[in-house]
Order: C-alpha cells, then structure tokens, then sequence
C-alpha cells in the first residue's frame, strides 16, 4: 500500500481538526442548553459531540494505517453564546454544511490525485454528513414551527431530543 502523498495527508489531517473542533463546539453548545434548562437538548448535542470525536478518530486511524503520524493541530474557543434553541441549531446546521464542503473539496483533491484509497474513506464521512444535515434540517424546521416563544412546545420539542440523544447513544459514526 503507498504511503499516503503530502498534500493529501495535509488535508486529511486538518480535515481531522475539524472534526475535533465541531466535537468541541458541539459540547459547548451541550452546555449553552443545559444551563438554559434545555435538558434533552443539551443530551443531544452531548451525545452528538462524541459522534464528531468518532470521525476524527476514524481520520486518525486512517492516516496510521496509511503510514501518516496525524498531528494535534490547535482548536479554537468554541463559540459559547447563542440567542435561543433555534439560534444554536442554526449554527450546528451551518456548521454542518461547513464539513460537507469541506469533505467535498478533499474529495475532489482525492480523486485527481486517483488516491482511491482515501475516496473510499471520504465516502464514508460523506454518506454520514447527508443524515447529519438533514437531521439538523428537521430539527431547524421544528423549532421554527412550534415558535422559539412557545414554551410549551419547546418543552415537548425538548423531550424529543432527548429522546433522539438516546436512540442514538451507543452507534459507531
Ligand atoms: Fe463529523
Ligand atoms: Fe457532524
């Protein structure tokens, strides 16, 4: 198996910070929930912090086995101050679209260099980011539906999600 080429292993690797960042900023949004008694929110975004740790931990993995030494690059602060529910799943929605853009560019990169290898892995993060926005999509239209002033329907909304944290506690990716 070739080592992986320098430009491709570049990539790969800020394509892991990134993951490690959204982890981050996801936990930071778990906390922006909880102290705003959005429990089951705050449940949600928790558990989708560690499926952001999961990916970077897959691009970690790739890269070893591509016979690449991954590097810790920094991770910025992680935004800590949201308007309300809808404000902080606009943002991890953006944020979402951000990756998928991001994963397309390497992909792009990956097939010009004809690295089949890391078109094959990239396809894996890509299917994932499908489901993750239009998970984020729904929940968006959700809460514009039932109205960011609606306290009751934003309680109900909450035991959603917490219900959602739940269901998918426990899946790999
Ligand atoms: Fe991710
Ligand atoms: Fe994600």
């Amino acid at each position: 198996m070739p080592k992986l080429s320098k430009v491709m292993a570049t990539a790969l690797n800020q394509q892991m910070t990134k993951e490690f960042t959204a982890s981050h900023l996801y936990r930071s949004m778990a906390s922006f929930c909880y102290a705003s008694d959005f429990i089951g929110a705050g449940d949600f975004f928790y558990t989708h912090a560690a499926e952001e740790q999961q990916h970077a931990q897959l691009l970690f993995r790739y890269m070893i086995d591509r016979g690449i030494q991954p590097l810790m690059d920094t991770i910025p602060a992680a935004e800590s101050e949201f308007s309300d529910l809808l404000d902080v799943f606009n943002k991890a929605l953006d944020h979402e679209v951000m990756i998928t853009e991001s994963i397309s560019e390497i992909l792009g990169l990956a097939h010009e260099l004809r690295d089949f290898q890391s078109v094959a892995h990239l396809n894996t993060l890509m299917e994932e980011q499908t489901e993750e926005e239009a998970l984020f999509n729904g929940i968006v239209s959700q809460i514009r539906r039932v109205g960011v002033d609606n306290g009751h329907g934003l309680f109900i909304m909450d035991q959603e999600l917490k219900a959602m944290s739940k269901a998918s506690a426990g899946i790999a990716i």
